[in-house]
C-alpha cells in the first residue's frame, strides 16, 4: 500500500470509488474543491491503483478527518486502519493535538474502527445527515494526538 499526495488527476478514480462506497457521497466537485483548500489529501494505491483515500484538515491545533474511503471489493483487509495511522500521523507532524470526525450513527463498521483506534464519543448532531427517507444523526468523535513538538519538548 503507497499513499501519496492527492492529484487532480486522481479524482475520476476517487470519485468512482466514492460512488460505489456511500449511499450519500461527496459530489466530485466537492472533492475537486478539497485540492484547492490547505488540506491534506492523500490517494492510497495498491500496484498502482487507487484504493481508497483520505482527507484531513488542521488548524490551530486540532485536525478533522474529512473522509477515509476504501473500495468496497478491498474493505476488510486492515487497510482502513492503516491509512488512519498514517493520516493521525500526518496530524501529529504538524502538531495537532485533537482529531475529530463525524460518522454516521448507523455506519457501525467506521464506528467499531474508530473505537478501536482511541476515538471517544463526544457528541451527536441529530439529523445531521441525508437519508433515502429522511435524516440520521451524526456522532461526534474525538481522540487526543500526541504531537511531535510536544515529545520534543
Ligand atoms: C470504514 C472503512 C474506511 C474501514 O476500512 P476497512 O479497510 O474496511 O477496515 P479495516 O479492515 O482496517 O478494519 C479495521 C477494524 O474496523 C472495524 N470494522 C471495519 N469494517 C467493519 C464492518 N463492516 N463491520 C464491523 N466492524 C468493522 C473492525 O473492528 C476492524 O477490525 P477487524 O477486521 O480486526 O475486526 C471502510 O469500510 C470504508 O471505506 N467504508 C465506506 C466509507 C466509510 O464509511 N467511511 C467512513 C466514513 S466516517
Amino acid at each position: 500500500m503507497v499513499l501519496s499526495s492527492m492529484l487532480e488527476t486522481d479524482i475520476p478514480a476517487i470519485f468512482e470509488i466514492e460512488e460505489r462506497a456511500y449511499e450519500h457521497g461527496w459530489t466530485e466537485g466537492i472533492l475537486r474543491d478539497c485540492l484547492k483548500t490547505s488540506y491534506r489529501c492523500r490517494t492510497v494505491r495498491i500496484d498502482k491503483q487507487i484504493i481508497g483515500y483520505g482527507i484531513i484538515s488542521i488548524a490551530a491545533g486540532e485536525s478533522h478527518l474529512l473522509n477515509l474511503t476504501i473500495a468496497p471489493e478491498f474493505q476488510r483487509r486492515g487497510l482502513g486502519r492503516r491509512v488512519l495511522h498514517f493520516l493521525v500521523d500526518v496530524a501529529e507532524k504538524e502538531g495537532a493535538e485533537m482529531m475529530f470526525l463525524e460518522a454516521r450513527d448507523s455506519n457501525r463498521g467506521a464506528i467499531a474502527l474508530y473505537l478501536d483506534e482511541g476515538f471517544n464519543q463526544i457528541g451527536i448532531r441529530n439529523g445531521y445527515y441525508p437519508t433515502d427517507d429522511g435524516h440520521e444523526d451524526a456522532i461526534i468523535m474525538a481522540r487526543t494526538l500526541f504531537p511531535a513538538n510536544n515529545l520534543e519538548n
